[in-house]
């Protein structure tokens, strides 16, 4: 469809390094993962002593990628500084000459620097996002090259997240793969389709990041085609487009009438490729699996696909005890699988993007996703910083959104938890965060999660700027009693009547196998009969039909148990040490009680519409 008689050609500054994990990638791959060298580096002298190159000696020991180093080398569970990973590669003889060699990690935790035969290529600071570099200068085609990782995971006084950052393990390492793909010097660097929905049928916009590394403009004949899940094309369209160096973004956009919506209930899928060819015939694609569906507030309450929708939803780490957060795609499959068995329809992944697989299976499986950044109740003197704001929270919300928009189950940014939003300096943060995030996809909700909500204290500020309100809630574990919640609420709408509320943590913890026959209102009893009734009777008053007209659904804390580095003392049971045992299952994903009573419960109001009629 030609708008205003040419093409919409959006030139558009890309924030943040494309690095998508898309279903199909034309060029070439070879996987880096498996057996690495690797040393800690505890007197950080491997910089000085070079550490990256081939002539360094030292004792290096083995450890396979992707892997977490404090589970790998159990000694070393507490470790937080540098540490190194090396191997070799070598170019397969038959892959295609010129075009760039792009390194891609998905995930080095905290931050990284890498070298390839001696020379830095670049450094990637933030943990839970992927990041790619163009490695063409400094690869040789015909020799072993050496490929150079430093990690450091050191707690950063002013960073996101920061030194007040104690929410989960700080695990080291190269968590998630690594590989080194071959691309067309132009190529498809990032591809989605947003879509809004018209009085019949649906408006979308497939957009793409295309990478041209010469010097001269290039004419590019672009190729789009979208298939449902069967294979058919129900629609396709071919542009011309001259390319300058760099990147530059292009859109098309059209109607179709007769697509099918995605929604939890039903999670249709269909491929969207984008096939370009240069005038030289050189030809790149990238394909991905993308859905038609709108996500909006109307007034106090959310709509998806122009119909009230109400969360049941659960949060997830990526922990395990065996892998740290390395886990393995059968783990990734084997959680969400479970999740989505719970009768949920939405999941938060807390407090950070998670592994792209996990994006894929909430496409496939039906479940909303709320994607974060870890600004883990970060100093609001650290929020308030211009510099922080620029070279943290935008930077790795950009790198989330890019890499994340072309799933359809994406349906919240997050800028953050359990912040000081009683602070001006926090509102500063959300304020120009979601601004922000918005300018880069006004297509989904962004709000923040907010602890701020106990009545006598300083009230949230930041809930204004927030698309919805998310409540952080522990009525009945660390204050008030189990039946504090309905009131709360009540005075939040109050509040703010006109923005829907969505309760994003609540949870009990329980230790497997400890019991209690009269388990109590309040108080951190830790039974698992305790678990059960803290969050029937917390679900109870979200979900009662008096408060259906501004609560848009509840959100589990949480899934599994997880290691937990400030969960020791007190009431805590000793032999549960530093295990935060909110989970509906073990770590070891052994179901408590609770994951039972929750999955009645969740089905009933699947077929209630939300409404809790007991
Ligand atoms: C907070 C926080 C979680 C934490 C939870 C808890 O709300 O967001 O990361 O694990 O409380 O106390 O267990």
């Amino acid at each position: 469809m030609l708008i205003h008689g040419k093409w919409l050609l959006l030139a558009l500054l890309v924030v943040g390094m494309a690095c998508q994990r898309s279903v199909e990638v034309k060029g070439r791959k070879l996987s880096l993962d498996g057996p690495w060298q690797f040393r800690f580096d505890p007197q950080d002298r491997g910089l000085a002593e070079a550490w990256y190159s081939g002539a360094a000696g030292g004792t290096w020991r083995t450890l396979s990628v992707p892997g977490t180093y404090n589970v790998q080398v159990p000694e070393s569970l507490w470790y937080q500084g540098k540490a190194w990973y090396r191997r070799k590669f070598r170019v397969p003889a038959n892959w295609p000459t010129g075009g760039r060699f792009l390194l891609r990690f998905n995930g080095v935790a905290l931050r990284s620097r890498v070298w390839v035969n001696g020379k830095q290529v670049g450094e990637h600071p933030f943990a839970y996002t992927g990041f790619e570099l163009d490695v063409t200068d400094a690869v040789q085609r015909s020799a072993d090259n050496l490929l150079a990782v430093q990690v450091d995971n050191k707690i950063l006084d002013r960073a996101i997240p920061d030194k007040k950052w104690h929410g989960w393990w700080d695990y080291g390492g190269i968590f998630r793969s690594v590989a080194l793909e071959w691309r067309p010097d132009t190529y498809v660097a990032n591809l989605w389709m947003d879509t809004r929905m018209l009085k019949s049928g649906w408006e979308f916009t497939p957009t793409a990041v295309l990478r041209q590394h010469g010097t001269d403009s290039v004419d590019v004949s672009l190729s789009w085609v979208l298939r449902d899940s069967e294979g058919n094309r129900v629609w396709e369209k071919q542009q011309g487009v001259r390319l300058g160096a760099g990147e530059t973004t292009v859109s098309v956009r059209d109607a179709l009438n007769q697509v099918k919506s995605w929604s939890p209930e039903h999670p249709t899928l269909y491929n969207l490729v984008l096939r370009i060819r240069d005038e030289l015939g050189n030809e790149d694609s990238l394909t991905i699996r993308t859905g038609f569906r709108q996500i909006e507030t109307r007034g106090s309450k959310i709509y998806l696909n122009g119909e009230p929708v109400v969360f049941r939803g659960i949060s997830r780490h990526e922990d395990h005890p065996e892998y740290g957060s390395a886990l393995p795609p059968e783990l990734h499959r084997h959680d969400l699988e479970e999740i989505k068995a719970l009768g949920c329809n939405f999941i938060r992944l807390a407090h950070y993007p998670q592994d792209p697989y996990v994006y894929d299976l909430a496409d496939s499986l039906g479940l909303m996703v709320w994607s974060e950044i870890p600004a883990w109740q970060t100093s609001v003197d650290v929020l308030g910083d211009k510099e922080v704001l620029e070279k943290w929270a935008k930077p790795q919300l950009a790198e989330m959104i890019n890499q994340m928009r072309h799933h359809p189950s994406v349906m919240v940014w997050s800028v953050g938890n359990e912040f000081d939003s009683s602070s001006p300096k926090a509102a500063w943060y959300v304020s120009q965060t979601i601004d922000f995030v918005h300018q880069l996809d006004p297509t989904r909700l962004a709000t923040f999660a907010s602890d701020r909500h106990r009545p006598g204290k300083p009230k949230d500020i930041c809930w204004p700027y927030a698309d919805f309100i998310a409540i952080n809630e522990y009525y009945g574990w660390y204050y008030g009693t189990i039946h504090d919640v309905g009131p709360m609420l009540d005075a939040v709408h109050k509040r703010l009547p006109d923005k829907p509320i969505v309760v994003s943590e609540f949870g009990a913890g329980a230790a497997p196998g400890k019991h209690n026959p009269n388990p109590p209102e309040s108080g951190k009893d830790y039974s698992e009969e305790y678990q059960v009734k803290f969050l029937m009777t917390h679900m109870d008053q979200i979900f009662a039909p008096e408060r259906q007209d501004f609560m848009s659904g509840a959100i589990i804390w949480v899934y599994a148990d997880f290691a937990d580095p400030h969960r020791v003392g007190g009431p805590h049971p000793k032999e549960w040490s530093y295990v935060n045992l909110k989970g509906l299952v073990t770590r070891e994903r052994k179901h408590k009680p609770s994951f039972k009573a929750v999955q009645q419960r969740f089905h009933e109001l699947a077929k209630s519409g939300g409404k809790n009629l007991r």
